[in-house]
């Protein structure tokens, strides 16, 4: 691959970042870029500024949705280090959603380097408050301008910086969730496994529907019988029974996310036993009849750990742990973000420190 071009603004003040961030509503000064051709594959890839993209109407991604993304997380530690969560995961499933949506994949080593190189230009955007920190949102779209459905042959890549706070405004207090059970998220077979824009434009309706009933998000059943959970919102589900924590498996309709998987290996140190399986509605609300429900928590990189604390299906409502977070959530947000901002041992590995880049700023 070619070297990284720089062309950077002149940054004529110092950044300064609003009290309250959100999510996804500002964007650093600077992306990273890069185009495919088949006949000469990833080129010229640049950080440059920040700008609107020239498109055309007919391009390609815009009617029929070819398109893949990822968000990944960077932090400034208590050190002042910064540090990006996971990325070698990230990419590797960036270029997983790619195969099935038929887009090139990247490679890894140099997208890892890419992105330290801007995250280390724009570490000045990076939040220090616990709870915030800098949304890496990478994208991959067919670019061509052709209005017949096939493939596209030109792609670009590009990746966008936010400075985050929390994604739910309830922050980490317990959302209700609404049991969907006439939309359906993803079928057997289908795209439910990738990170592409379709599985979000297909959760709106039913997202809308619950927040007119008074619920934050709505919890995914499968598609055929309708009987297992599968996501809650755009997050993995958590279900912690008396004796088992249980989440269901991949079985290509489940975003194989990679707090879920962080929150695996993290309960398999402790110890708990922790299973991957199908886990049907009806086995819940029996659980919680007998009160072996403890818990249930979504899994995901925006939110982190986001606690339920009330779930309807049909006529059973539900109040879990009297509509408290769980000890167990709260143990893993503090496990997980402990890591992040570099006050806990990072055992598994996790960590990518961002060191001095080839340019400085
Ligand atoms: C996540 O990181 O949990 C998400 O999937 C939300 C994101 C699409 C904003």
């Amino acid at each position: 691959m070619e070297k990284i071009n720089y062309q950077l603004k002149e940054r004529s003040r110092k950044v300064e970042l609003p009290e309250n961030l959100g999510f996804g509503l500002i964007f650093t000064d600077h992306i990273f870029e890069m185009d495919y051709l088949p006949e000469i594959g990833w080129h010229n890839p640049t950080i440059k500024p920040l700008e609107n993209l020239p498109m055309h109407p007919a391009s390609m991604f815009i009617h029929y949705g070819q398109a893949i993304f990822e968000g990944l997380k960077a932090f400034k530690t208590e050190k002042g280090e910064v540090v990006i969560f996971r990325p070698e995961k990230h990419f590797k499933r960036l270029n997983r959603s790619a195969r099935r949506l038929c887009i090139p994949e990247v490679d890894v080593d140099f997208m890892l380097q890419a992105l330290t190189e801007l995250v280390n230009i724009e570490k000045e955007w990076i939040p220090i408050k616990k709870g915030e920190s800098l949304y890496i949102r990478p994208f991959v779209y067919g670019s061509d301008s052709f209005l017949g459905v096939k493939q596209s042959s030109g792609y670009k890549l590009i990746i966008l910086l936010s400075p985050v706070g929390a994604y739910y405004p309830e922050g980490f207090k317990p959302v209700k969730i609404l049991v969907q059970d006439k939309y359906v998220r993803a079928v057997r077979g289908g795209i439910g496994e990738c990170k592409t824009p379709a599985n979000y434009a297909a959760s709106l309706f039913a997202a809308d529907e619950a927040r007119k009933l008074g619920y934050t998000q709505v919890l995914w059943l499968d598609a055929i019988e309708q009987k297992y959970i599968e996501e809650v919102g755009t997050m993995n589900i958590f279900v912690r029974f008396k004796d088992e924590i249980a989440t269901p498996k991949l079985s290509g309709t489940i975003l194989p996310g990679v707090t879920r998987d962080s929150v695996i290996h993290i309960l398999k140190d402790w110890g708990m036993n922790i299973t991957e399986r199908n886990v049907s509605i009806d086995e819940v609300i029996s659980a919680y009849e007998k009160g072996d429900l403890l818990g249930i928590f979504g899994t995901g990189t925006a939110a982190i750990i986001s606690p339920v604390g009330w779930l309807r299906y049909k006529d059973n409502e539900m109040t879990i742990n009297n509509g408290q977070p769980d000890d167990l959530s709260l143990k893993l947000f503090d496990k997980i973000t402990s890591i992040q901002y570099g006050l806990a041992e990072d055992k598994f590995n996790w960590i990518t420190h961002v060191s001095k880049s080839e340019v400085e700023v």
